[in-house]
């Protein structure tokens, strides 16, 4: 039989003279693989008889676990020193100037949002924000449209499942999840969480079950809410003709209201805007009933609705205001002149390539909100 203390030194010896981790799983393999020579001295036991086992078992199973501990620790040294020696080789010397300049644009959805923020900013509102996973009660009930109200039918809402099935219609109407169809639940949670007087924008992404040319299931709105004593309509035309003005960045901005139906305004109020014939294109601006001159309607407001203020939780006979909502992608479309909604959110590089702005260009009262000439 072989000695086994002369096989031990050897392993370890082996061992020990390892440079890298796949010349030690091969000395691994060469004694204690299954066809190793560890590994058949412990197949021997099996012909021995009881008592050379008792004294033989022993001293085969040390040997074993000696060289697989040399093999344990030779390894994680190996790890030590291959990490060591990539820390040394692979630093980064951040004081050095960028090889190229940076790449990629800023979306004109993201642009627009920017611009928004920038001209309400300047007119004392904030930006608020509420969840689009949102609960039927904030999208709907809240806003004055009880459960069988016809305005939700209107909203093609993306219901989540029930989440089991005594969790029905009938006990949990207001707990029932849905990706929110509008930025109007934004005006209950802001109202809930800060109180009045109150003026903020709610930018955001909504959803709604409907797709074509001018319709995406995903699309932006942009909401304002502004709560205070004394608020009235005449507040609300200025703010919106302000705005207009100083994101179209032009002062012939012409707005005609006309008598509306939203569940969570009374009155409420839809706004045209006076747009004229520039070469064949239509042109914001210009009053909208001259020759070559139209409407286009642009949003939805009005005055917000007593039962709204009073479900955020405010008495309705001290707070009263107004609040409106407009899509995003639409105000981007006619600012930039894109036609079609649905390449906005394919990622064609070419396509933001094209229209997607520079991250240098923030959006300034100051320098401009429009795009840089
Ligand atoms: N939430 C309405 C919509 O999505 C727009 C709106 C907002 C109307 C606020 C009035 C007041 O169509």
């Amino acid at each position: 039989m072989t000695d086994l203390s002369t096989i031990k030194n050897d392993a370890l010896q082996r061992v020990e003279e390892t440079r890298d981790a796949v010349r030690l799983e091969a000395v691994r393999v060469e004694y204690l693989g299954k066809q190793g020579s560890i590994s058949s001295l412990m197949k021997t036991l099996g012909k021995m008889t009881p008592e050379q086992r008792q004294t033989e078992a022993p001293k085969i199973q040390e040997l074993r676990a000696n060289v697989a501990d040399a093999i344990a620790a030779r390894k994680a040294e190996l790890e030590e020193a291959e990490l060591e020696q990539r820390l040394a080789s692979e630093t980064l010397d951040l004081t050095l100037p960028a090889p190229r300049p940076p790449e990629g644009s800023v979306h004109p959805v993201s642009q627009v949002m920017d611009e928004l923020a920038e001209i309400f900013a300047d007119l004392g509102f904030s930006v608020a924000t509420g969840p689009e996973i949102e609960d039927d009660w904030h999208n709907f009930t809240a806003l004055n449209m009880a459960e069988t109200h016809p305005a939700r039918a209107m909203h093609d809402t993306f219901y989540f499942p029930q989440k089991s099935a005594n969790e029905t219609l009938d006990n949990a109407p207001n707990a029932r999840m849905l990706l929110r169809t509008h930025t109007s639940p934004v005006q209950i949670r802001a109202l809930k969480e800060r109180g009045a007087p109150i003026r903020i924008i709610a930018p955001g992404r909504v959803y709604r079950s409907d797709s074509d040319a001018t319709h995406t299931p995903m699309f932006h709105q942009v909401e304002g809410l502004v709560i205070d004593r004394d608020i009235h309509l005449g507040h609300l035309k200025w703010t919106l003709e302000t705005f207009l003005k100083a994101f179209f960045e032009r002062d012939d901005i012409v707005l005609r209201l006309r008598p509306s139906y939203f569940p969570f305004t009374e009155p409420s109020v839809e706004v045209d805007v006076g747009w004229q014939d520039v070469d064949g294109r239509r042109v914001l601006g210009g009053n909208g009933d001259a020759p070559g001159h139209g409407w286009m309607e642009l949003l939805g407001s009005g005055m917000v609705n007593a039962r709204v203020i009073a479900f955020a939780g405010l008495d309705p006979d001290e707070w009263q205001g107004f609040a409106f909502g407009v899509g995003v992608d639409r105000l981007a479309m006619l600012k930039y002149g894109m036609d079609d909604l649905r390449a906005f959110f394919d990622g064609d590089q070419r396509w933001l390539d094209h229209y997607g702005f520079s991250p240098f260009d923030q959006p300034t009262l100051s320098a401009g909100v429009g795009a840089p000439a």
